[in-house]
């Protein structure tokens, strides 16, 4: 896999899982850029997806990881940034989808839905597979 810089980031209910991901990317040997929050006290999650989505756009990371419970709050706030397109992914698939036909480059995931295992496997999974192109490159730029 080749080596990716990855900006995550979390709320209190994705802190958890966030700690377990910060520690599959470093093992996977990717530059981490980890933008919190690191306790479990709570935090409004906007504050934290608008953080991770800054960092993507202005190139501070090629990929952008965010958790909250859902995954949904944190990506709702990820995608009002031009440039970033924020998939939840349940699943591997989803994951692979979101890669090759959304050209996502923020993977967002529910820390309450899914659990650490399938998070690792998406996250490996995002991280591996490259846009399809083709006839997903013109519906993708109808997203910008
Ligand atoms: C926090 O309780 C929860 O609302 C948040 O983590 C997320 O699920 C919002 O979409």
């Amino acid at each position: 896999m080749t080596t990716t810089s990855v900006a995550i980031a979390s709320d209190h209910a994705g802190v958890a899982l966030k700690g377990v991901l910060v520690e599959e990317l470093r093992t996977l040997g990717h530059e981490v850029l980890d933008l919190g929050t690191n306790a479990t006290a709570s935090v409004d999650y906007p504050d934290f997806g608008h953080a991770l989505a800054e960092a993507v756009a202005a190139g501070r990371a090629e990929r952008g990881v965010v958790v909250c419970g859902t995954g949904i709050g944190i990506s709702i706030a990820a995608n009002r940034h031009a440039g970033v397109r924020a998939a939840v992914c349940h699943d591997a698939t989803s994951a692979r989808l979101a890669r090759e036909h959304n050209d996502a480059n923020v993977l967002a995931l529910g820390a309450r839905l899914i659990g650490e295992e399938v998070a690792k496997e998406c996250l490996r999974v995002f991280l591996a597979t490259d846009f399809a192109g083709g006839r997903h490159t013109g519906r993708v730029a109808k997203l910008g």
